[in-house]
């Protein structure tokens, strides 16, 4: 049944190439979420991977949203987001990350997570870690335990798991 899913699922992700840059082949998962089967299949698959006594989801802006929001309510976590500078009102952790060319920020509020949660990290794509990378950090700096990491889909040319693993993070799942 979970190979039915994840046929569904990748069928429902579209590749649009030379998005945003010439070159680059972008996953859409707009078609997936436009699926009430499709996003379904997405969520179950993720809390299927889920460990247990999960105390919070976090999900990264924008698109890691759609996903952990309704993976925290299943495991009756709360919900917390990791954001782009500048969004977060309060008191905010930031972690700087390296991208092809530049670098970027990500922001947690200082005060969303208790020291000893049990975290799980959701985002929609793993391409080079960065993003999952910057976010195992951010927790780091509040104590909590990276329980996981699951991603829809995992772009394994980028080598983002070889660069969570050399991060320490080696507990991470793809649905495809
Ligand atoms: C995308 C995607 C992941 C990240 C993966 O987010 O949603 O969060 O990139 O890439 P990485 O593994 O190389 O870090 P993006 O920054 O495009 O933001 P969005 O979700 O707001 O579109």
């Amino acid at each position: 049944q979970s190979e039915a899913r994840k046929r569904l699922i990748a069928g429902l992700i579209r590749d649009v190439p030379d998005f945003p840059k010439p070159g680059v082949t972008f996953k859409d998962i707009t078609p997936l979420l436009a699926s009430p089967n499709g996003f379904q299949a997405a969520i179950t698959e993720i809390i299927d991977a889920a460990p247990r006594d999960i105390d919070v989801v976090v999900g990264m802006e924008a698109r890691g949203f759609i996903f952990a929001s309704p993976v925290a309510l299943a495991l009756g976590a709360g919900f917390v987001p990791v954001r782009k500078p500048g969004k977060l009102p309060g008191a905010v952790l930031s972690q700087s990350f390296e991208l092809e060319y530049g670098s970027a920020e990500l922001n947690l509020h200082a005060d969303a997570i208790k020291p000893d949660a049990r975290v799980l990290v959701v985002d929609d794509v793993l391409a080079t870690g960065g993003t999952v990378g910057a976010t195992a950090a951010l927790l780091k700096q509040i104590g909590a335990e990276l329980v996981h990491v699951s991603v829809v889909m995992e772009l394994g040319f980028l080598g983002g798991r070889e660069y969570l693993v050399q991060r320490g993070i080696d507990s991470s799942s793809a649905i495809l």
